[in-house]
């Protein structure tokens, strides 16, 4: 099931460079290529929030996130996530210069970066992805501040959704329920025979994978893939969730992503006007740099610190200490 649930606009190359967003220049979401246009609610947060397009509004800043979400009067926190909450993990983004992985992929022999995640080159050769893979093995890793952070707001009852792009599984890891999760880019809890469509559990994949064997169909002999969504894939249904939560949202948290990637990238156009929206990143992203809201709020540099800032300005340093000494105790490996 293609995310935009329309079949014309399932032939774009989700991937590619992005859908044309069309701005009305005051932060308004007009629409996307399609011409389609996110349900409007008239909730009740808005006397909170106030309207977004008005300039009399002072600029938010990230204590006044911290006192929104504090005073619980944000209560459907929804948040977008990429491969900079990872890093602090030992992870590699994608994009960073020098030490993303599209910069270092010469180790895996292929014709250009984005090959790696794509059909037609998988299908000629899946090696270079499944070496990837391996290395992205679970267990290898574990969650770091941001992923607990996700969770407390999980604990607190604050988070409506975690729409993630990692294929890591570490906010799985960090105790998130599947229900408050969208893994728009697929996971590796399954695979799929890419010729006759057989579907089998993550561990038979990985029992390949780790024995550096190419995954067989046991049905039809073809090659598996894991349910990762490659370019030109269609995203899991569950990514259809957008459609509810991000006109219900009344704050939205986008952490660590250069928000590069179709359709994930336009979700950040698709909370209501008068919604904050905070961006804690290395860099400024998005359409937040292109088209900017009143309610934005940007907090550049390292996510962790981000992070820790937030929590500190939450009152919520002893809560996570307890959390991230609770769970790192449950991980595999672990003394303590
Ligand atoms: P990118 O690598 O494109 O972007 C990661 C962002 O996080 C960049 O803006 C970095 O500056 C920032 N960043 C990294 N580490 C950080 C840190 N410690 N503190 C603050 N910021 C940090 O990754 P995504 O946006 O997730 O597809 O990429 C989207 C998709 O592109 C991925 O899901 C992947 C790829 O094709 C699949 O895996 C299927
Ligand atoms: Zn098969």
């Amino acid at each position: 099931m293609a995310l935009w649930g329309q079949p014309a606009v399932r032939a774009l190359r989700l991937w590619g460079p992005g859908v044309h967003i069309i701005c009305d220049g005051k932060g308004g979401y007009l629409g996307d290529i399609g011409g389609r246009r996110p349900i409007a609610f008239s909730a009740g947060v808005s006397g909170i929030f106030g309207n977004g397009g008005s300039s009399k509004k002072e600029k938010l800043s990230l204590q006044d996130v911290a006192e929104l979400i504090r005073a619980r009067a944000c209560q459907r926190v929804v948040v977008m996530a990429g491969a900079g909450i990872s890093t602090p993990s030992g992870i590699p983004d994608f994009r960073s210069p020098g030490s993303g992985y599209y910069s270092n992929l010469q180790q895996y022999d292929v014709p250009y970066p984005e090959a790696i995640f794509e059909l037609s080159f998988f299908l000629y050769n899946p090696k270079p992805f499944l070496s990837l893979a391996k290395k992205l093995y679970p267990g290898n890793y574990r969650p770091n501040v941001t992923h607990y952070f996700l969770r407390l707001l999980h604990d607190k009852g604050q988070l409506l959704r975690l729409y993630t792009q990692n294929i890591d599984g570490l906010e799985r890891a960090s105790g998130i329920p599947a229900s408050k999760l969208v893994e728009a880019h697929g996971s590796f809890a399954s695979a799929t025979c890419t010729v006759c469509r057989a579907t089998a559990p993550g561990e038979d994949f990985w029992a390949d994978v780790l024995g550096d064997r190419v995954p067989h169909c046991p049905v039809c002999g073809g090659v598996r893939k894991p349910d990762i969504v490659f370019f030109g894939e269609p995203l899991p249904d569950r990514f259809l969730l957008h459609v509810v939560d991000f006109p219900m949202a009344d704050l939205l948290l986008i952490l660590g992503t250069s928000l590069q990637v179709e359709p994930f990238a336009s979700l950040s156009e698709a909370v209501r006007s008068s919604v904050p929206r905070l961006l804690m990143n290395r860099d400024m992203v998005g359409s937040l740099a292109w088209c900017p809201r009143s309610r934005d709020v940007v907090q550049l540099g390292d996510l962790v610190h981000s992070v820790e800032r937030l929590v500190e300005l939450l009152g919520w340093t002893e809560d996570m200490q307890d959390l991230v000494q609770r769970e790192t105790g449950k991980l595999p490996g672990c003394d303590a």
